[in-house]
């Protein structure tokens, strides 16, 4: 298993759809793998195929409360229900933050490791997650959902760091405090590095 680099947004692997998964061989796995610790490297609560290069449809979430790692093989949102605006976060977009709107309940279809159907109704954070994971697999993401009024927000670096416990030190804590932009395509986030979970 390693930790393979997450491509970042303008990369255009980003903006491609992933495609269906015919067989789960040896190899896939260990890309599923690659990706779980891809993700838990990150600080990340999910992670698409897209976001390292492999244009399959493969999704590993792993919520903050749940020691159980989640793979899907050609997951689908199959019902979607309700709207809530809710905070989101993208490993692909670094250093930002926006809130955006999302389904209140999903109904979700996938395949495990072994082959096998699951299906079931999630809500609140996994339902998130599962919606923000299908849509990389679709070239979309979150930023797509954003509406006029919604503002990319810049993460205060110190503020992740102090969730994370990682680092204490305040020292870089003026950079992007109090301040926010509107994103546009022709910026690039690569100038404010930060590793983002969606919360
Ligand atoms: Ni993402």
């Amino acid at each position: 298993m390693a930790i393979r680099p997450i491509l970042e947004l303008p990369n255009p692997v980003l903006r491609q759809r992933a495609k269906k998964i015919r067989r789960i061989d040896s190899q896939l796995m260990r890309l599923a793998y690659d990706m779980v610790d891809t993700m838990q490297h990150a600080n990340g609560v999910g992670l698409a195929a897209n976001q390292v290069g492999e244009l399959k449809r493969l999704i590993v979430i792993q919520l903050a409360d749940e020691e159980e790692v989640r793979i899907y093989f050609n997951p689908e949102i199959v019902k979607r229900e309700g709207e809530r605006e809710v905070e989101e976060g993208c490993l692909s977009i670094p250093g930002y933050k926006a809130m955006i709107n999302r389904s209140v309940w999903v109904r979700f279809r996938a395949m495990d490791h072994s082959e096998k159907v699951i299906k079931f109704k999630a809500e609140d954070i996994l339902s998130q997650a599962l919606e923000h994971e299908v849509d990389h697999l679709n070239g979309i993401l979150y930023i797509d959902h954003m509406e006029e009024h919604q503002e990319l927000i810049p993460v205060d670096k110190s503020e992740e760091d102090e969730e994370s416990a990682s680092n204490d030190s305040d020292a870089d804590q003026s950079d992007t405090a109090g301040s926010s932009v509107l994103w546009t395509p022709d910026d690039d986030p690569r100038e404010t590095p930060a590793s983002l979970k969606i919360k």
